[in-house]
């Protein structure tokens, strides 16, 4: 079955103890973006709100570095318990090593590529990777639109991981709701990030519910 990521970036700051509840009770994992305004043009939330979730999550943290140089700050990510770690393949020189530090780390590596970026890029890393963040939005800023090339890249890269025979899954990011869920489930999504869609609704785990 897919799993859904609400995205917290999209929570209630003023009361993110109720946000961390609903995602504990309805959703699989929490996604954790963090953007240090050089790699992506916003800055978004960094350690002590990743701590806080912490202290109160029981689903595992899956944390999207949109930063550069993020090998500086795998230990930390490591430290305040985060169990999933994602990077985009072109913040670093050489993503194979980054995955690996990862892994050494004792966290699942992530992959992440931006939309105009070949699925290509990728594919000397599947066999590294335990996810890729295909993104279905330019990182940088919740709420955009969903972009449409996104299915066949979604095909391209699980022809691939087939091809390769690789346990690699695949998550997809950006501006996903209940009206293009399914499709992507039907292309084998494992993962969905959902942001604006969970936590600007009326009834968030309704929407959760209708994404699975
Ligand atoms: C974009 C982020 C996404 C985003 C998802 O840079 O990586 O995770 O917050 O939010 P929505 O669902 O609002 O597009
Ligand atoms: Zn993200």
């Amino acid at each position: 079955m897919v799993q859904i990521a609400p995205s917290m970036l999209a929570a209630d700051f003023l009361h993110l103890e109720k946000d961390v509840e609903l995602v504990n009770k309805y959703a699989d994992m929490f996604h954790l973006d963090i953007m240090d305004g050089t790699f992506v043009p916003n800055i978004s939330y960094g350690f002590p709100i990743v701590e806080a979730i912490a202290k109160k999550a029981t689903k595992p943290m899956d944390a999207h570095l949109m930063i550069v140089h993020p090998e500086k700050y795998v230990d930390r990510f490591a430290k305040v318990g985060v169990q999933m770690l994602s990077f985009h393949l072109n913040a670093v020189d050489n993503a194979g090593q980054v995955l690996a530090q990862i892994r050494a780390a004792g966290m699942s590596p992530g992959l992440a590529i931006n939309p105009d970026i070949p699925v290509s890029r990728l594919f000397p890393d599947l066999d590294q990777c335990d996810y890729v963040v295909l993104m279905s939005v330019f990182a940088g800023f919740g709420g955009q639109k969903f972009i449409e090339a996104t299915y066949n890249r979604l095909s391209e890269v699980k022809a691939e991981i087939i091809k390769q025979g690789v346990s690699c899954k695949v998550q997809v990011d950006g501006g996903i709701s209940a009206a293009n869920s399914a499709k992507l489930v039907e292309l084998g999504a494992d993962i969905l990030v959902a942001g604006s869609a969970v936590f600007k609704a009326d009834n968030p785990a309704a929407v959760i519910e209708a994404m699975k």
